[in-house]
């Protein structure tokens, strides 16, 4: 009994509940906890061989390779999808462009991972792991890193970004150690716990980093490497090791010992040992993936809240569970599993305990205690859900607030309608035209009006002005090309100065309505170099441009579909241009716009999107509540959204005339959640297996299912 009242104390130690349970909510209620895991992931080819070659020898493999997912980051992050009980799991990893990264994120996704923030490396190839497997069960294994070895420099504001409102940050060694201590000096000042897995590259960790961490985890051979070689054979000279690593600043130390269990070295120097549980059915099968499993289930334990005694015990039953099948991923159990293994380890420990209390003294009242609502924190809960919950913000077209005046006594102007907007549920971004809105306006003032209705700026959105109706980056006058180029710039400077992460161009101008009218090469080449002037003067905001095929300004734009879009792109040739697709610009176009995300996700392209919905009749756009028409091709937007990891915002680019346009941005917002909701079910229900066979019927026939549920 007095164990359980030290290890509650322990816990404290280890940081105030309060920082463990880190920054976006208390334990009961209130929004999910996040536990967001940075690292890599690999797509790992397995080849089954009799024996490794010798140096300049081929041998063949015994039958077919296997490719699965892999990496450690990518491995902790589904764990930590199935073992969470309410807490969501975010993983931020850089992937390839390759048929390996859309595995990697389809098979993330199936797991209710958010990997909204994953990157998608353009021309880049996913980290592979090549996996070779003797008979005897002897694993040798070579990692090409790939994009997990290319990570943009991360600036300080990134970082702070990248973790703010996790509850605690997992981290590895498969990514360069400079993401690791930016990560981590980020998470730091925002009292956000790191949990460092030592497992990874063998390299040299900095004191500053040992300090930075609340937690960090090796194995025994990293303890052994990273203490310049110490003895580690017995759980004395463990403890010894790990003594040293907190003399350089480490704060607490987690090793696994394999079959051996865990020891953990709690910040107050306090030890605690946990043997390793029996392993189901009594045969180890397969220990890849078990380390992972372990530290995945130690950091839910202790974000829930729960005693260090109980997180050990926890770990340790998915550790042994991970060890009884074969694989990474799919060896990881499901919470009740580990619940029930855990369970029955503490009732025998308890039954020990009462054995050992019967032939002894009772202990004295006040020391009996309490862990009871840590235990149940642990426990039930059922099936790990497949409806991650929808991670995107959104913004709604501000020029829709002008309408119905009758309904809002508030000012008539664009900061007004900030106000209005304000009013709208579930709404947190504006989207303001340049000049138009921001014309007269000081930064401060704006600032202020967007404080005022609780809202951020989400993106500058450029609007030539009609003297620039010859063109405007394509205008025939050199002179009003550089003007049309300086007034981009300057729409990225109150971009900048209004904290929006994006400077949207559509331009009204940049094309011809005859025949015969413009040499087209010519236009292409102004349009690359008046996007290249912008790009460079900007290099931190993400430049995108939205093209539309057609209107009443311009019979046929520079621009005119998604394809010429990319092709731009492309020939632009810069990291921050990408594209904003509007679903009714690509309807005009002719196009599915689901297949449109899937071709500009899929080049790691896609910065905005701009929803609403349309007939499409000769001469109209619409600009009607997303899914109203095409509900359909909305589901399926959004199912490609989540498929190419979209990290842009939404934008609701309808037009309300008759409709109260605060009550009807508030359903665009529902209406998207709802399909995002049901975009993750399709997946859960396995329609990637109609997919691949092309099997139409049986797609309608799922969704039929649904919808009867
Ligand atoms: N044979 C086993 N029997 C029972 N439990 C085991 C066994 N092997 C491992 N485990 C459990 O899994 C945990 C982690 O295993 P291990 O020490 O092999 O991690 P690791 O070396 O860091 O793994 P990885 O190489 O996957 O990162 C152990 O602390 C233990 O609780
Ligand atoms: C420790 O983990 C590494 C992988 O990170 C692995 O190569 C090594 O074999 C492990 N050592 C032990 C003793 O399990």
């Amino acid at each position: 009994m007095l164990l359980f009242v030290i290890a509650a104390c322990v816990a404290r130690g280890l940081g105030s509940e309060a920082r463990w349970r880190g920054g976006s909510s208390g334990s009961d209620g209130g929004a999910a906890r996040t536990l967001l895991v940075i690292g890599a992931a690999n797509a790992d080819i397995i080849v089954d061989v009799d024996r490794l070659p010798v140096a300049g020898e081929t041998v063949c493999a015994r039958d077919g390779v296997r490719v699965v997912p892999g990496g450690k980051g990518c491995n902790q992050a589904i764990a930590v999808a199935r073992l969470g009980d309410g807490v969501a799991a975010r993983f931020v990893a850089q992937l390839g462009a390759d048929s390996h990264g859309a595995m990697l994120v389809n098979t993330l996704l199936e797991h209710g991972v958010d990997v909204s923030r994953c990157v998608r490396q353009p021309g880049g190839d996913s980290g592979q792991g090549y996996v070779f497997l003797e008979p005897g069960g002897t694993v040798s294994s070579i990692v090409a890193a790939g994009a997990n070895g290319c990570w943009p420099e991360l600036t300080a504001e990134a970082c702070a970004q990248l973790v703010a409102g996790a509850s605690a940050v997992l981290l590895q060694r498969e990514v360069p150690e400079r993401v690791n201590e930016a990560v981590a000096a980020a998470a730091c000042a925002q009292r956000i716990p790191v949990l460092q897995d030592i497992g990874g590259e063998d390299r040299p960790i900095s004191d500053a980093q040992l300090r930075r961490c609340a937690l960090i985890s090796p194995n025994l051979s990293e303890l052994h490497r990273l203490t310049g070689g110490m003895p580690v054979g017995s759980d004395a000279e463990v403890v010894a090791a790990a003594g040293t690593l907190r003399a350089r600043g480490a704060r607490s130390v987690l090793i696994t010992l394999g079959a051996r269990g865990a020891i953990l070295v709690a910040e107050d120097g306090s030890v605690h040992r946990q043997p390793a549980l029996a392993v189901p059915g009594g045969a180890v099968v397969d220990e890849t993936g078990a380390g992972d499993c372990f530290r995945s289930a130690f950091a839910l334990g202790l974000i829930e809240g729960v005693p260090l005694h109980r997180c050990l015990r926890f770990a340790a039953a998915a550790g042994a569970i991970a060890v009884s099948r074969l694989g990474a991923v799919p060896s990881i159990p499901t919470r009740a599993e580990v619940e029930a293994l855990a369970d029955a380890a503490e009732d025998a420990a308890a039954a020990a305990a009462a054995a050992a209390a019967a032939a002894s003294p009772p202990p004295a009242v006040g020391a009996a205690g309490g862990d009871g609502d840590g235990a149940s924190r642990l426990r039930g809960g059922g099936a790990p859900g497949t409806d991650a919950p929808c991670p995107l913000e959104f913004a709604s077209r501000l020029n829709s607030m002008k309408d119905r005046p009758e309904l809002w006594a508030g000012e008539q102007s664009p900061l007004g309608w900030v106000a209005r907007q304000g009013q709208v549920a579930g709404l947190g971004l504006v989207d303001f035209n340049f000049p138009q809105h921001l014309d007269g306006l000081d930064v401060q003032r704006v600032r202020d009006a967007l404080a005022g209705a609780g809202l951020r700026a989400g993106a500058i959105c450029l609007r030539y002005p009609k003297r620039m109706q010859a063109g405007a980056m394509t205008h025939p006058d050199e002179r009003v090309r550089a003007e049309a180029v300086a007034m981009t710039i300057a729409a990225g400077e109150w971009a900048k100065a209004l904290g929006a992460k994006e400077l949207v161009v559509w331009s009204a101008y940049d094309g011809y309505d005859y025949s015969l009218q413009v040499d087209y090469a010519q236009l292409w080449q102004r349009v690359v170099d008046g996007f290249r002037a912008v790009c460079d003067a900007h290099p931190e905001l993400k430049v995108s441009l939205e093209f539309k095929p057609t209107d009443e300004n311009t019979r046929f734009f520079a621009v005119p579909s998604t394809g010429a879009a990319l092709l731009l792109v492309r020939d632009i040739d810069r990291p921050n241009m990408g594209l904003t697709l509007d679903l009714g610009h690509c309807l005009a176009a002719g196009e599915n716009p689901a297949q449109s995300v899937a071709m500009v996700g899929g080049a790691g392209k896609l910065f905005g999107v701009q929803l609403n919905d349309g007939y499409q009749r000769l001469g109209a756009e619409d600009g009607l509540i997303f899914g109203s028409v095409h509900p359909s091709m909305a589901l399926e937007l959004c199912f490609w959204l989540q498929q190419v990891g979209f990290d842009g915002h939404v934008y609701f680019d309808t037009f309300p005339r008759n409709e109260d346009p605060v009550r009807e941005a508030a359903y665009n917002i529902r209406a998207f959640k709802r399909l995002w909701a049901k975009a993750h079910r399709l997946r859960a229900e396995g329609v990637s297996t109609h997919m691949r066979a092309h099997d139409a019927l049986g797609v309608l026939e799922l969704l039929e299912r649904m919808e009867g549920e």
